[in-house]
């Protein structure tokens, strides 16, 4: 539990619109969900894909501060600025991208 999943929880809880069900509870799982998904999980436009330790080892190497830079600047030309979640906080995006890495890591399930 990092310091900023609870608040993220909550965030998450009053920010948005609803409708996208949590399955685990990960705080960035909704996030992820509603808009980093549908590129993310196909590999659209060479989007690392969720799960894909080798095309996600040389990012988290850079650190999740670098990740969260990146996500809100954008990567151009594939990865739009906030991931294409312009209402998103930095904390709702970094908990996105820690749901991404911690299905993206060699060790995990
Ligand atoms: C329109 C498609 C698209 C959407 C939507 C999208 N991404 Fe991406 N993302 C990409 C692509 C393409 C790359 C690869 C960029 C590159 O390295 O050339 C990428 C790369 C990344 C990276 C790695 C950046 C780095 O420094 O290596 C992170 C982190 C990331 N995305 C997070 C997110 C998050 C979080 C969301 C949702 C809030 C999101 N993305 C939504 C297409 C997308």
């Amino acid at each position: 539990m990092k310091w900023w999943h609870a608040a993220v929880v909550g965030l998450a809880l009053a920010g948005c619109d609803g409708g996208v069900d949590s399955g685990s509870g990960h705080p960035g799982e909704q996030t992820y969900n509603r808009y980093c998904f549908s590129c993310h999980a196909a590999g659209i436009a060479s989007a690392p894909r969720t799960g894909d330790a080798d095309a996600w080892a040389p990012r988290i190497a850079k650190g999740m501060d670098a990740l969260l830079q990146s996500t809100i600047q954008g990567v151009p030309p594939g990865m739009p600025p906030y991931g294409l979640c312009s209402s998103c906080s930095e904390e709702e995006l970094a908990a996105a991208i820690d749901y991404m890495v911690e299905r993206s890591r060699p060790e995990s399930p």
